[in-house]
């Protein structure tokens, strides 16, 4: 299902709406969480119609997709940092019930098998929120990662770097690689928003909308799930049909 608002704002009302009517019928959520630009709005919302109408967070359990490698969750720009600083810092969920993947482990096969299988134990994502990369990826998932995948360790591709590096003080700073929650991990959520705004991110929504479910096109997965809403501002659905 596709939904489109004239603005940004429009976007994170909508957004914020969708989650804020799953935290009300299921306080205990396990919810998939992202990171990224067409976030911070998203974020923004949310506290701020939290902070007008309050709701029970605190049995809420959060995952969030992604993590850098090499950055520790007190680098500013590690995505731990991000979400404390949009979002955590101000809700009262339990810092035992947040899960980033684990940027510095030293076990990376083992850290992600556990962070797989955390999800599962939970009994699997309720509502993952998604962004998408100008590739087509979700979560870190770039183009030709197996729609079987699990959490795992991705390179980041160069038009990923380039996308991100405007958060570092220059490329080189940009970590290149990265932990993400795999493309099975996603699709095996019960319900996902995907959003994306902005005239960049025009050409990927086309694409998708044409695409067959391909490899090449990670976000094209989603087109497999029953419970999809694809949420889009204006500038981004300029090429859609
Ligand atoms: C972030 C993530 C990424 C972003 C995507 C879009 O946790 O998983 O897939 O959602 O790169 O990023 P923005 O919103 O910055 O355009």
């Amino acid at each position: 299902m596709y939904k489109i608002f004239d603005t940004v704002d429009e976007v994170s009302r909508y957004t914020t709406q969708r989650l804020l009517d799953k935290i009300r019928t299921q306080p205990t959520a396990t919810l998939g969480l992202a990171t990224g630009s067409t976030m911070e709005p998203v974020y923004a919302q949310l506290l701020a119609s939290l902070h007008n109408s309050p709701l029970n967070v605190s049995k809420l359990t959060t995952f969030n997709l992604d993590e850098y490698i090499g950055l520790s969750a007190d680098h500013p720009q590690s995505y731990n940092y991000y979400m404390h600083q949009h979002l955590f810092n101000q809700l009262d969920i339990p810092e035992e019930s947040i899960h980033l993947p684990d940027g510095l482990t030293d076990n990376i096969d083992s850290a992600c098998q556990c962070y797989s299988n955390a999800i599962k134990d939970k009994g699997g994502l309720d509502l993952q929120l998604l962004g998408i990369g100008t590739n087509g990826h979700i979560g870190f998932n770039e183009p030709l990662t197996s729609f079987n995948s699990r959490t795992h360790v991705v390179e980041l591709s160069e038009q990923t770097r380039i996308d991100n590096s405007r958060f570092f003080n220059n490329k080189a700073e940009m970590p290149t690689h990265a932990l993400t929650m795999g493309i099975l991990d996603i699709l095996e959520a019960k319900e996902i928003i995907l959003v994306a705004t902005g005239k960049h991110k025009a050409q990927v929504m086309a694409q998708l909308f044409h695409s067959s479910i391909d490899e090449s096109l990670p976000a094209s997965a989603l087109k497999k799930h029953n419970n999809l809403t694809i949420v889009l501002d204006r500038e981004a659905a300029t090429l859609l049909p």
